[in-house]
């Protein structure tokens, strides 16, 4: 089901999800956005998938951020709606029920780092570049890249990337916690397939809890989210994968679990 815009594979359980406009730096335009959301609603509901990695096409980008050509003539009600349609995109994937990685090949710049925030991990190329240069145009980002990097590294961090624009290394990002391994460009498909093949193994109703735990607590008092994790913990009880990966330990063998 791939289109011009989107590059879709599944294998062993992982669906790969390939921004492809390269000659643009996979800049995401509303028809970019409109992929997106089908294909991570696909995701969601196909069993076959257990793991989504998202990343962009071509040697230098992940995605150099919203279309600014496609900005340019827009009115403010057009702008609204383009910043809803990216943010409604952005939210399917932060609650999408399976762990979806974002692996930074290049540029990840405005949208594109909003892009990579909402996802669950972030892998990036020791070559890449991450930030919000929205300032730059006489723009705020749009996709929620305020909210998300707030709340992932902090108001100082959040503050200095987005008033100056100014671009950091992938190292940069990660002593900010904004990603969360970096590894040489040569080797980022296969660590970050590495990481995507251990996920696609483990229980996905204990990765749909955990995902669920973080969710709700990031959004919510203390008290709440305890409550939260411990409905959570005693629903795994009632999966037969909870039973097997117990069973396994104490048999010393591997366990084989099916999602149920
Ligand atoms: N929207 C639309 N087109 C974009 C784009 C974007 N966000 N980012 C890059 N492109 C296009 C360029 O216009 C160019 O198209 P062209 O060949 O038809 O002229 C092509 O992608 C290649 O980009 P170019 O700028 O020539 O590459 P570069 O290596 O010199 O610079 C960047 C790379 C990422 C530094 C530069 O492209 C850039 O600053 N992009 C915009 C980043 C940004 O502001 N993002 C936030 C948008 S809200």
């Amino acid at each position: 089901m791939s289109t011009s815009l989107l590059q879709i594979d599944t294998d062993a359980g992982i669906r790969t999800l390939r921004i492809n406009r390269p000659d643009k730096l996979n800049a995401l335009n509303a028809a970019t956005l409109d992929a997106l959301d089908a294909a991570f609603a696909d995701a969601e509901t196909d069993a076959a998938v257990r793991v989504v990695v998202l990343t962009g096409a071509g040697p230098k980008a992940f995605v150099a951020g919203a279309d600014i050509a496609e900005m340019n003539a827009l009115t403010p009600v057009e702008g609204r709606d383009f910043s809803l349609r990216g943010t409604r995109m952005m939210r399917r994937v932060e609650k999408l029920s399976k762990p979806v990685i974002a692996m930074v090949n290049g540029f990840a710049l405005g949208g594109g780092l909003e892009l990579a925030m909402c996802c669950h991990l972030r892998v990036a190329a020791d070559s890449a570049k991450v930030g919000q240069p929205e300032i730059n145009l006489g723009l705020i980002p749009g996709f929620g890249g305020s909210q998300r990097l707030l709340r992932l590294c902090g108001r100082a961090a959040t503050l200095e990337l987005c008033l100056t624009g100014a671009p950091i290394t992938a190292e940069r990002a990660l002593q900010l916690g904004i990603v969360n391994r970096v590894v040489p460009a040569a080797e980022l498909e296969a660590e970050t397939m590495k990481l995507a093949a251990q996920l696609a193994n483990a229980a996905p109703l204990a990765l749909r809890g955990m995902l669920d735990c973080v969710n709700v607590g990031g959004e919510c008092g203390i008290e709440e989210g305890l409550e939260y994790e411990s409905a959570q913990f005693g629903l795994m009880f009632a999966t037969e994968d909870m039973r097997e990966g117990t069973a396994a330990f104490l048999e010393k063998r591997k366990p084989a679990f099916t999602g149920k």
